[in-house]
C-alpha cells in the first residue's frame, strides 16, 4: 500500500474521541460567553451564531474600540464584502494605543530569544514607543496612507514593530518571508510598487549568519519604486552601503518623537498585502483590511486557545507567513497577551531547544505545525523528557493535515495527555481560523472538527451539492470578518480563483470530507499547489525557476507524500539538446531553485526525462506524473498527446 492510500485509510478508521473534562470546559472564555447569552451547549452556539450580524457585532463590542461606530455589521455584495462599514478605525489602536493608557503598559508583550541565546523582553509601553519612532521616520521619507512598504526581516521583534509602524500611519505593509530569495523579494516589491524596504544586516540561523541586507540589495536594484532602505542592525557585521538610499534604523529613529498620532482610517482600508502561491503565474497578493480582520483574528485566538491574562503564548510560526501576521502580531497584541518570538531554527543547537525554552519561559500554549511535530517525533521523545513541560495547557497545529499518529505523539509527549490539541484549518485568504475546535469540542485526532461559530463551511461535490462521507470541495457559504478583500491589482483573478466554481460561494481549493457528525477532515490541495512543511508553494513557480536555468527546456514539479514535510518536491526535467544529465547538474539545479525562490522550494529529487506527459492543448498532466511517480494506477492515458512520456517518468534518470 502506498503512503497516500495508507493516510486515507487511517483517517477513515480513526474512531478515537477525546472529550474535554467538564471542569476544564467550565473555565473557558467561550463557556463564559455562552453563559452570558444563556447558550446551553456547543450545538446551540453554532446554531445561534448563524445570525452573523448578531454574532460578529457582539464580538466587535467585546474586542475592539472604534473611533466612530459602524453603520451596520456586514455589507455583502458577492464576491465583495465590507465588514463594519461606516466605522472609523485603526488596528494599532487596539494592538497598542489602548494598552498604554492602562496597567498593560508595563506588561510584557514579547519575550524575544535570539538563536545564540540572547533574551530581551519588551513591554507594551516600549513597543508603543519604538513603533511611534519608526512611524515618524517613515513619515519623514514621505510615506503616507495607502503607500506600500516592503518588509524583509527575520524573527526579530523589529518585524512586528515595522508592521505596526506602517499600519499606524495607514501605509500598507507587504512582508516577504526572510527565507525567500532576492528574486522572490524583487518580484513582490515590483508587483506592489513598494517605496521603502525595511530589512536587517544579518541574522542567526543554524549557527550561521544569513546576509539578508545583501539579498535585499540585489532585489532593490531591480525594483525602481524603492527609494529608501531601512536597515536594522542585528549582528553588526559589515554590509555594503548605498549612500542616500540606505539608512540605519537606530540612526533615523534616534531623534524622532516617541509619540505619533495614529491615522484614523475607514475600517475597510487596507492593512496589508501578503503574497501566496497559486497554480499558475505569479504569486497572488492577498489583501486584508483593518476592522473585520481585527475582530476575526482576536476572537478566534481568544476562544480557540482560550488565552487568559497570565498565559504565555508561543505561536512558533514565522511572521513572514499569515500565521505569524495574525497570531504573533495582531491578535495577541489586541488581546494584550505575552508572546514568544524566537529567532532561530527549531532544533538548534540540540533537539530539545524548544522544550527547554518552554520550561524557561513557562509557555502555557504552544501552536506549531505537523511538520515540526513529525521532526520532533523523529528526534525521539527522550528529548522531550529533558525539560519540564508542565506549564503547557493547550496545544495547536496548523498548515497541513495532522496525521493521527503525530496528533497522539503531540498529545502524549508534549501535552502529557493533559491539554487539548486545536487543529486549526485556515488560509492566507481567510485571515483567521475557520474550521477549528474550541476547548469545549470533543476532538477526533486528524480532524479540524467543525467550523468556528459565525462561519458556514460545507463540502460540495462537482455538482455543487453538499455531501457527507465523500471527498469533495471545501467551500464557505457566507463571508467571515477576516476574509480577503481581493487580490492586489487583479480583480479578475480573484473572481476566477475563488468565486467562479459555485455561485456566490468561496472555493478554498482543499479536498475535504465531512463525516456523519459534521466533522471536517481536510485531505490536501485539490489543485497542483504543493504543501511543503505547511507552506504553499506553487508548482509553476518551481517549474519557472528550473526553466530559467540555461540548460533546462521544460520541467514538471509534483509533490510526493513525505513522512516529515507532508510533501516533498520531485521535479522531472527535460534538458536542452546536447546537454547530458549528470549528478553535478542535478546539484546545480537544486541550488538554482534555492537562489530563485528560496531553500524551502528546492526539489528533493530531480529526474531527467526526454519529455513530460501533456494534454493535446499542451498542459502538463501533473496528476498523471504524480500517480506514476508514487506507483499508483495512472488510468486512461488516451487523452494525452504523448502517452509514451508516462513511461519516461518511471524510467527517469
Ligand atoms: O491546504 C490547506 C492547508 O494549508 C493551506 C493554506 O496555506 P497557507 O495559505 O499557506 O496558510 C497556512 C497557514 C494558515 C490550506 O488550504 N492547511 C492549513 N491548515 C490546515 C491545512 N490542512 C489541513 N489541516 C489544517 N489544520
Amino acid at each position: 500500500m502506498d503512503e497516500a492510500k495508507q493516510d486515507i485509510s487511517v483517517l477513515l478508521t480513526e474512531k478515537r474521541v477525546f472529550t474535554p473534562k467538564p471542569e476544564f470546559v467550565e473555565q473557558t472564555n467561550v463557556k463564559k460567553w455562552m453563559d452570558k447569552f444563556g447558550i446551553k451547549d456547543y450545538d446551540e452556539l453554532l446554531e445561534k451564531s448563524k445570525n452573523l450580524d448578531w454574532f460578529w457585532g457582539e464580538a466587535a463590542k467585546e474586542l475592539v474600540e472604534w473611533y466612530k461606530p459602524y453603520d451596520k455589521v456586514l455589507d455583502w455584495n458577492p464576491p465583495w464584502v465590507k465588514w463594519f462599514p461606516g466605522a472609523q478605525y485603526n488596528i494599532v489602536h487596539d494592538a497598542l494605543d489602548k494598552h498604554v493608557k492602562t496597567a498593560k503598559k508595563d506588561k510584557i508583550a514579547y519575550i524575544f530569544e535570539g538563536e545564540p541565546g540572547d533574551i530581551k523582553k519588551w513591554t507594551y509601553g516600549e513597543l508603543y514607543t519604538e513603533v511611534n519612532k519608526l512611524a515618524n521616520a517613515l513619515k519623514s521619507f514621505g510615506i503616507k496612507k495607502g503607500d506600500r512598504v516592503g518588509i524583509y526581516l527575520p524573527m526579530l521583534v523589529e518585524l512586528p514593530i515595522a508592521m505596526l509602524a506602517c499600519a499606524k500611519i495607514g501605509a500598507v505593509h507587504s512582508v516577504v518571508f526572510s527565507g525567500f530569495s532576492s528574486t522572490a523579494l524583487s518580484d513582490r516589491l515590483i508587483d506592489c510598487e513598494a517605496k521603502v524596504v525595511i530589512t536587517c544586516d544579518h541574522f542567526y540561523r543554524r549557527g550561521k549568519k544569513v546576509a539578508l541586507k545583501k539579498q535585499a540589495d540585489e532585489a532593490v536594484t531591480k525594483a525602481p519604486t524603492v527609494k529608501n532602505v531601512i536597515v536594522y542592525k542585528r549582528t553588526g557585521d559589515d554590509v555594503a552601503w548605498t549612500e542616500g538610499r540606505d539608512h540605519w534604523w537606530h540612526e533615523i529613529t534616534k531623534e524622532q518623537s516617541a509619540e505619533c498620532e495614529t491615522e484614523v482610517l475607514d475600517a475597510n482600508d487596507l492593512l496589508y498585502i501578503l503574497y501566496t502561491s497559486g497554480t499558475t503565474g505569479k504569486p497572488k497578493g492577498i489583501l486584508h483590511s483593518h476592522g473585520g480582520y481585527a475582530v476575526g483574528t482576536s476572537l478566534t485566538l481568544k476562544w480557540v486557545f482560550d488565552l487568559k491574562d497570565d498565559d504565555i503564548w508561543w505561536c512558533a510560526a514565522d511572521i513572514g507567513w499569515v500565521t505569524g501576521h495574525s497570531y504573533i502580531v495582531y491578535a495577541p497584541l489586541i488581546l494584550g497577551t505575552t508572546s514568544i518570538i524566537y529567532e532561530g531554527a527549531p532544533a538548534f543547537p540540540e533537539a530539545e531547544r524548544w522544550w527547554s525554552m518552554i520550561e524557561k519561559h513557562k509557555v502555557s500554549v504552544l501552536y506549531t505545525s505537523p511538520t515540526a511535530i513529525r521532526a520532533h517525533m523523529r528526534f525521539g521523545e527522550e528529548h522531550t523528557k529533558k525539560a519540564n513541560l508542565s506549564s503547557l495547557r493547550i496545544l495547536g497545529s496548523v498548515g497541513e493535515p495532522i496525521n493521527p499518529e503525530a496528533w497522539m505523539w503531540y498529545h502524549k509527549h508534549i501535552g502529557k495527555e493533559n491539554g487539548p490539541i486545536m487543529d486549526t484549518w485556515w488560509q492566507t485568504e481567510t485571515g483567521h481560523f475557520c474550521i477549528s475546535p474550541l476547548p469545549i469540542t470533543p476532538l477526533k485526532p486528524g480532524s479540524a472538527t467543525k467550523p468556528f461559530p459565525g462561519i458556514t463551511a460545507a463540502v460540495y461535490n462537482e455538482q455543487g451539492e453538499a455531501v457527507t462521507n465523500a471527498g469533495g470541495n471545501l467551500v464557505m457559504l457566507t463571508p467571515w470578518p477576516g476574509m480577503l478583500r481581493g487580490l492586489y491589482k487583479d480583480e479578475q483573478r480573484y473572481k476566477d480563483v475563488y468565486w467562479s466554481r459555485f455561485k456566490d460561494t468561496y472555493l478554498a481549493g482543499d479536498v475535504t470530507r465531512k463525516d456523519e457528525n459534521g466533522y471536517f477532515w481536510i485531505q490536501g490541495r485539490s489543485d497542483d499547489v504543493l504543501n511543503v512543511a505547511g507552506h504553499r508553494i506553487g508548482n509553476s513557480e518551481v517549474e519557472s525557476a528550473l526553466v530559467s536555468h540555461p540548460n533546462v527546456a521544460e520541467a514538471a514539479v509534483i509533490g510526493k507524500p513525505h513522512e516529515l514535510k507532508g510533501e516533498s518536491l520531485a521535479a522531472f526535467v527535460v534538458l536542452n539538446q546536447g546537454v547530458e544529465p549528470s549528478e553535478e547538474l542535478r546539484k546545480e539545479l537544486r541550488n538554482h531553485v534555492g537562489e530563485e525562490i528560496g531553500k524551502i522550494a528546492r526539489p528533493d529529487e530531480i529526474g531527467f526525462v526526454n519529455d513530460v506527459p501533456k494534454t493535446r492543448s499542451g498542459k502538463i498532466m501533473r496528476r498523471v506524473i504524480r500517480a506514476k511517480a508514487i506507483g499508483k494506477e495512472v488510468g486512461d492515458t488516451s487523452t494525452l498527446a504523448n502517452p509514451e512520456a508516462v513511461e519516461e517518468i518511471g524510467n527517469a534518470k
